[in-house]
């Protein structure tokens, strides 16, 4: 999987791709992430990129053509979907983040500022998502949501895939409590079910948990 982002501050991004699985991932060829800055696209002579909306409100709106030259010569490599974050996009959740595994490369856009000129949008974005309904000051940590939800979903990426096979939304409820040793912490147990060593059992005791967390956290997920 390639992901192309496009931001204006490519520096963010140096912890996540220098930590854990990502690093792996990326380490094992699994993984690419290239970094544009579309500041560099910028024909203005001092490289600014954003300006006043039109209207007269506040904040800035960054300027289509930037962001319009960088996309197309992304896309003159090949075509792939071009997805922007912003609060006005559909919600993210783990069935986006599963279809979009599919790709072989995904370019993210990041907007600053207020918003990106909506004519980039019209004329080049083929998804825009949001990660909640709340404000971030720029698309850049919806952007490495959106890649680490996704690098974890790649074969090979975790040692363990049964393990995301059974986190919650991986079949559209919440996941079960887990444990490890010692067996007594602060006086409390781990449930006799998981050292019986019946995984049958477990199992059922598992998806049960699941069901009942999501039954009382998250109703809106029952379906
Ligand atoms: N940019 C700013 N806030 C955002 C959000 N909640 N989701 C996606 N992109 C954003």
């Amino acid at each position: 999987m390639i992901f192309e982002v496009l931001s204006l501050f490519p520096d963010f991004f140096s912890g996540f791709l220098t930590s854990s699985i990502i690093f792996r991932a990326i380490e094992n060829e699994l993984l690419q992430v290239k970094l544009t800055d579309y500041r560099t696209y910028s024909k203005n002579r001092h490289h600014q990129v954003d300006d006043y909306p039109y209207g007269g409100f506040p904040g800035m709106v960054i300027q289509a053509q930037p962001i319009y030259d960088a996309l197309q010569e992304l896309l003159l490599e090949g075509n792939a979907p071009v997805i922007y974050f912003t609060p006005q996009g559909r919600s993210l959740n783990q069935q986006i983040l599963q279809n979009y595994t599919s790709y072989e490369r995904i370019i993210l856009l990041c907007g600053h500022y207020k918003e990106i000129d909506q004519r980039v949008r019209d004329l080049c974005i083929s998804d825009e998502i949001s990660i909640g309904d709340y404000v971030l000051s720029g698309g850049e940590i919806p952007a490495l949501v959106f890649m680490d939800g996704i690098s974890r979903l790649l074969p090979g990426v975790l040692s363990d895939i049964e393990s995301a096979n059974s986190d919650s939304f991986s079949s559209g409820g919440l996941g079960f409590p887990c444990y490890t040793r010692p067996d007594i912490f602060m006086g409390l147990k781990v449930p006799d079910i998981l050292l019986s060593g019946n995984h049958k059992l477990i199992k059922q005791w598992a998806s049960e948990q699941g069901i009942l967390l999501t039954r009382t956290r998250r109703p809106d997920l029952i379906k």
